[in-house]
């Protein structure tokens, strides 16, 4: 029986690559956004098993060896595939699963993506006829342009108890598609009414462009503000964020984070293309990973309140540990990002934006947050980490200063802790002198590929299929464009093998992150993956990127079977001459 993909993309995200190779291997480096250990697949002195927290994968530039957090149980548990999901869902909490038909699963969610997608037509629709009024009156009075309307696919749930099922079941959807969907709520005298009513729409779209979901706004004041959808075989709030289909395709190579989703369109109104914003939950981990597999930097521009400061540093450690470049954006003289650029204009936010930065406060605040201050090893525990964090800000007055912040908190004398940022300071000097020297003896061993783990007959070739299966796991909406490209264009049967399961998967609408593609792939194969994932790729042009590839792979191909024709020519004509001869 196949476990079912679902409940390996929940294993997945609910198993920390980092903490879970944590378990067997002290991960004591850090390089760039990857962390590393000595392997424990090979015998070494120096470190050079990575483990990359952004892709959740496993890499050893040493033996090659690689895969995702499952192939990672089975090669160091010695565990065949179902053993080691069995355990790592022990590790979880999750119980395994019971048989399920994935075949009925899949049609189900093709079903309500259908459904999603007229629903929003019908919400889109409602814009321009009575039952809209009201929503287009508050659009106008909150501001939103036209053009932003039509962007962001906006509409209208009429302010009636089956506006929209009356509509859907006119289109020949049914009941238990509505409520599979969500969109609709059974009563107690056990008929149905519409969840969304007199509110606001905003689609929630994946990067692939589906409709997965839906956030109503309340127009004007009361509660609850927003209603999202629930969790629906297509739709996971905690695992998705708020108009992630357009930042995604931003040229400012960062994300901002936003509360609300007005905050989100207002900025994109005033050119602020990246703004997205969690649905309601507080971020979630998965959606940090969600974020950093399309750039490494984020602005933090959370509400002026003290709940978004406090929010706000939640988030920063979480990015962090990704190792995402974290930075805040402190609003001034206005509750939110809306509000400020109503005020002062795009331009003004843009200084803002330019001015943030990872303040000294907020990340002190976090390390504060990890720990029990009223015990004597949570405080021991908080000053080490601080005075860590504080030996690498360059500034010596603000060292000084939260020096005494540090001092008061873990209640001992200031000198202390000068005293200890002074010893790490140094030590920290001593580690980055022997990085470089490590560095220069080794240039560029410590980071790049071992290239030679991958022998490809035709590496002009290779590098185009090898770049197609990056792009597609980063875009997995770039698996629709890929034409009429099939494995046996590739020279590679490897990637051709990858590139099908990987596109295969996208156009399912499943995951295609790489613990999970790796999850599929023999130990070797697993390990050729990751060596080609360690190549960057770049979400800037990548349509063309993709069609470029596509380009070479076919060049490459013709060329391929013209030589093959070149060759059986000469064959024959010295078939001939032996015959003549
Ligand atoms: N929220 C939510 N569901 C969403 C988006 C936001 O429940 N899909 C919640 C957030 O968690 C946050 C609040 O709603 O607590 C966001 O509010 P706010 O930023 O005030 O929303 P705006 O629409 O920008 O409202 P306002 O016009 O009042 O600024
Ligand atoms: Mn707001």
């Amino acid at each position: 029986m196949a476990i079912p993909d679902s409940f390996l993309e929940e294993l997945v995200s609910r198993s920390d690559i980092v903490d879970v190779v944590s378990e067997y291997v002290p991960l004591t480096k850090r390089s760039g956004s990857n962390l590393f250990g000595l392997c424990p697949f090979h015998s070494e002195k120096t470190p050079s098993f990575s483990v990359a927290p952004d892709k959740q994968i496993y890499h050893c530039f040493g033996c090659g060896k690689g895969g995702g957090v499952i192939n990672f149980i089975m090669e160091i548990e010695n565990l065949p595939f179902r053993d080691a999901v069995a355990l790592l869902a022990r590790r979880a909490g999750m119980e395994m699963p019971e048989d399920d038909t994935p075949g009925e699963l899949r049609s189900k969610r093709a079903r309500i993506l259908q459904l999603n997608r007229d629903a929003a037509r019908f919400f889109y629709e409602n814009l321009s006829r009575p039952d809209g009024a009201a929503a287009v009156e508050y659009i106008n009075r909150r501001g939103i342009a036209a053009a932003m309307v039509k962007r962001f696919g906006l509409g209208a749930a009429p302010d009636k108890w089956t506006g929209l099922s009356d509509a859907m079941l006119d289109m020949g959807y049914t009941v238990g598609e509505l409520a599979d969907a969500g969109l609709v709520k059974r009563g107690r005298n056990g008929g149905i009414y519409d969840t969304f009513r007199n509110r606001l729409i905003f689609p929630v779209i994946d990067a692939r462009g589906s409709v997965i979901g839906f956030s109503g706004r309340i127009l004007g004041d009361g509660e609850p503000k927003y209603l999202n959808s629930p969790d629906t075989p297509v739709f996971t709030k905690s695992r998705n964020l708020f108009a992630l289909n357009l930042a995604k395709k931003s040229k400012r190579g960062m994300f901002i984070l936003v509360e609300g989703n007005v905050d989100v369109v207002s900025l994109h109104q005033a050119g602020f293309d990246c703004a997205v914003a969690s649905l309601g939950t507080s971020l979630t981990p998965e959606q940090v990973l969600l974020m950093s597999r399309y750039t490494k930097n984020v602005v933090i521009a959370y509400d002026a309140d003290s709940a978004g400061v406090k929010a706000a540093q939640r988030a920063i450690g979480m990015f962090e540990k990704t190792g995402m470049n974290v930075r805040v954006l402190r609003i001034e003289g206005a509750k939110d990002p809306d509000e400020f650029i109503k005020k002062n204009g795009a331009d003004a936010f843009s200084v803002l934006l330019d001015k943030s930065e990872n303040h000294t406060e907020y990340k002190l605040m976090s390390i504060r947050a990890k720990h029990d201050l009223n015990t004597d090893d949570g405080r021991l525990d908080y000053l080490k980490e601080a005075t860590e964090m504080l030996a690498q800000v360059s500034n010596a007055v603000e060292r000084e200063i939260y020096a005494r912040h540090v001092a008061d908190d873990a209640e001992v004398s200031v000198e202390a802790v000068k005293t200890e940022v002074d010893k790490a300071g140094r030590r920290l000097r001593a580690i980055r002198k022997k990085q470089r020297e490590r560095q220069n003896m080794r240039p560029e061993a410590a980071i790049q590929p071992a290239a030679s783990s991958l022998r490809y007959e035709n590496p002009a070739s290779a590098a185009a299929e090898e770049g197609i299966v990056r792009l597609i796991i980063m875009d997995p909406s770039l698996a629709f464009k890929t034409g009429e490209l099939k494995k046996e264009d590739f020279t590679s049967p490897f990637l051709g093998k990858i590139f099908e399961t990987v596109r295969g998967r996208a156009q399912a609408g499943e995951d295609v992150s790489p613990p999970l593609v790796a999850a599929g792939l023999t130990a070797d194969e697993a390990a050729q993956f990751t060596t080609l994932m360690q190549r960057p790729v770049s979400a800037a042009n990548a349509a063309q990127a993709l069609g470029d590839y596509i380009d070479k792979i076919k060049t490459e191909k013709l060329k391929n079977s013209a030589g093959r024709d070149l060759l059986a020519v000469r064959e024959r004509l010295r078939e001939k001459k032996g015959f003549g001869g």
